[in-house]
């Protein structure tokens, strides 16, 4: 999704600007821009399709000085990738936009500003904004009540970055609906759609709450509410170190980030577990008291973290003996709900901003759950500062937009929840004691399936050549199958359909053939031998199988039958550990593809915008 830095300092600002649009380049994008002021009232900007590097060359040939700039990264939602779409817009060479999210009511203000004689320039949403900050502009109003002005009108969504060429000494930024931070420096300050992006130049943050309008100097910071009244909002410190955002010896994000699991669920049980319990309160003090009321428990988040959401589900009824209901943010706001009795809302996002999941929370604050919980990655997101309780998932930055280290934390958490209200209700001492010790052993675990990465590496072959996939699993391994086949398509861009096994007779048999492989997530569990039937299936039609299974599942290697061995684990945690090697075997696939594994085309880290 569109990131947006901006600054206003001492020191030239276009390398500070360029640095941040390279640390927000993950979130995903299709062109970039950057515009300075250099002084008294000289605006140089410069706009290129494709990557931040290229904007860099085109600065380095044509630098832009100066100490007061914005510069921002979009992916296209109105109007196709081109510079002429790309951001900083500006409106007579008086002022410039950097937008993210989407103004709803582009249209009405288009055919409005159009009929006034305001020319409009690209085919973005955003340009509207920039005319009606030129004409309240130009009515006299200083830059801060410009912005003001306009933003009345706006409808949608959005986090603003504005600069006046006649106010070299302001920037003025507004968050409705879109995620904005400010970071504090001594003598500058910045706007940035993450911290990550700022965290060269400072680790102080103030985040703008939504309807926030501020007011940026080189010596001050000022904030009003979406009543007009000056607040102050505290400055927090960033504990993210500035290198944890880079690649290291590693070709990409992704595997970094993969080989960084072990470490990341250690850091998220870290604190979580006493003796043979967990400690209830690591969702928040009031925790014990809503867990021991709770009687129902909906879950809603969106892609990876819905297949997290998916798994939970049966851990939810078997262990804990709630009722549980999951669903995709995006239908679950349009839809009239039911809330049960005393139920539990429960949101899963590594980013904590996508629009849909956030949506939804609001949606269910208004309509009557027991109360909201978030279990999420990132500390200060919206999702977290809005709900009653929070779990925070310990992975660090996740930078590759395909989840992984993310998704197998939010599995440890959601492992965690299960068992702090199953000690409310249906799990017994023991039970309770056997699940925290295998999350004790499960870094271990994890290390040891890494071990298959070059064998991994050596199946991907198989795949490259191939238009489609098929995955199956049954039971708690069906969402796994899911989260491995939105691995491949993401990366590798190859057709990936995951199916519950015994599903198979009702459709997707009729697709295999020699050219369709299909690959089964196949521990040795109560399910085990539906699913070697089912598998069984697949090869009497000549279809390959690609099977992981764990070292005593009695499953011989054949023609047509590859079978990928893992360590013995238990049932529980069978989900987490059969993730790996559907994440590396989608890596694999796609680095032999050549894709860009870290930043596939169409697709955003972070998903702003509904
Ligand atoms: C985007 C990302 C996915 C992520 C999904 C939900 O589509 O590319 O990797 O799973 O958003 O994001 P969230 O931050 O809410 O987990």
């Amino acid at each position: 999704m569109c990131g947006i830095v901006g600054a206003i300092a001492q020191r030239p600002v276009s390398a500070i600007l360029l640095e941040g649009l390279r640390r927000l380049e993950y979130r995903g994008y299709d062109s970039a821009g950057i515009a300075v002021l250099e002084a008294p009232c000289r605006l140089n900007r410069a706009r290129t399709l494709g990557k931040v590097a290229r904007l860099a060359e085109a600065v380095a040939e044509r630098p832009l000085p100066g100490t007061l700039g914005i510069a921002h990264t979009r992916w296209a939602t109105h109007g196709e990738p081109a510079t002429r779409n790309a951001h900083p817009h500006v409106c007579r060479d008086r002022c410039l936009v950097v937008h993210n999210g989407i103004i709803e009511n582009h249209e009405d203000l288009r055919r409005e500003q159009t009929a006034a004689g305001h020319r409009f320039t690209s085919e973005t949403d955003t340009e509207v904004v920039v005319h009606a900050v030129f004409d309240q502009l130009e009515a006299g109003h200083p830059l801060l009540d410009a912005v003001r002005l306009a933003t009345r009108r706006l409808r949608g969504a959005y986090a603003l970055g504005v600069i006046d060429t006649q106010d070299p000494d302001h920037l003025v930024a507004a968050r409705q609906g879109s995620p904005l931070v400010i970071g504090v420096g001594f003598g500058e300050h910045f706007i940035a759609s993450d911290v990550f992006a700022l965290l060269p130049v400072t680790h102080r943050f103030i985040f703008l709450e939504e309807g926030d309008i501020a007011e940026l100097t080189r010596e001050s910071v000022r904030i009003w509410d979406r009543d007009g009244n000056l607040v102050t909002r505290p400055a927090k410190t960033s504990a993210v170190s500035v290198d944890a955002a880079e690649r290291g010896e590693y070709r990409h994000f992704m595997l970094k980030e993969i080989f960084e699991q072990p470490r990341a669920i250690a850091d998220t049980l870290e604190g979580r577990l006493v003796g043979t319990r967990v400690l209830p309160e690591s969702f928040g003090n009031l925790a014990p008291e809503i867990f021991s009321r709770v009687k129902a428990v909906t879950l809603v988040a969106c892609g990876t973290s819905y297949h997290a959401a998916l798994v939970a589900r049966y851990w939810i009824e078997a262990l804990a003996g709630l009722p549980c209901t999951v669903e995709v943010a995006s239908e679950y706001r349009y839809r009239k709900q039911v809330v049960p009795a005393e139920a539990l809302f429960v949101t899963l996002s590594q980013s904590g901003e996508t629009a849909d999941t956030l949506a939804a929370l609001r949606l269910a604050k208004a309509s009557g759950f027991a109360a909201t919980l978030a279990i999420c990655n990132v500390p200060e997101s919206s999702l977290v500062r809005e709900s009653d309780l929070v779990l925070l998932t310990h992975a660090g930055p996740e930078i590759g937009v395909a989840s992984t280290k993310a998704f197998t934390t939010q599995l440890v958490a959601l492992l965690l929840m299960t068992v702090a209200l199953g000690h409310e209700n249906a799990l017994s001492d023991t039970a309770e004691a056997h699940v925290v010790a295998l999350l004790r052993a499960l870094p271990a675990k994890v290390e040891a399936v890494l071990d298959l990465d070059d064998r991994i590496a050596a199946l991907a072959e198989v795949f490259v050549d191939k238009q489609h996939t098929l995955f199956l699993g049954r039971g708690e391994q069906y969402p796994i199958a899911m989260e491995g086949a939105l691995k491949l398509k993401e990366i590798s861009y190859i057709h990936a359909e995951a199916y519950p096994a015994g599903e198979l007779k009702h459709g997707p048999l009729a697709l295999i053939d020699e050219q369709m492989p299909v690959v089964a997530v196949a521990p040795n569990n109560a399910l085990l031998e539906k699913l070697k039937s089912n598998l069984e299936e697949v090869r009497a039609r000549g279809g390959q199988l690609y099977v992981f299974a764990d070292l005593h599942v009695p499953m011989v290697e054949d023609e047509g039958v590859t079978v990928i061995r893992l360590p013995e684990t238990d049932d529980l945690i069978d989900p987490i550990i059969f993730t790996i090697p559907l994440q590396l075997l989608a890596y694999h696939v796609a680095v032999l593809k050549g894709t860009d594994v870290d930043q596939p085309r169409n697709l955003a880290k972070s998903v702003t915008v509904e």
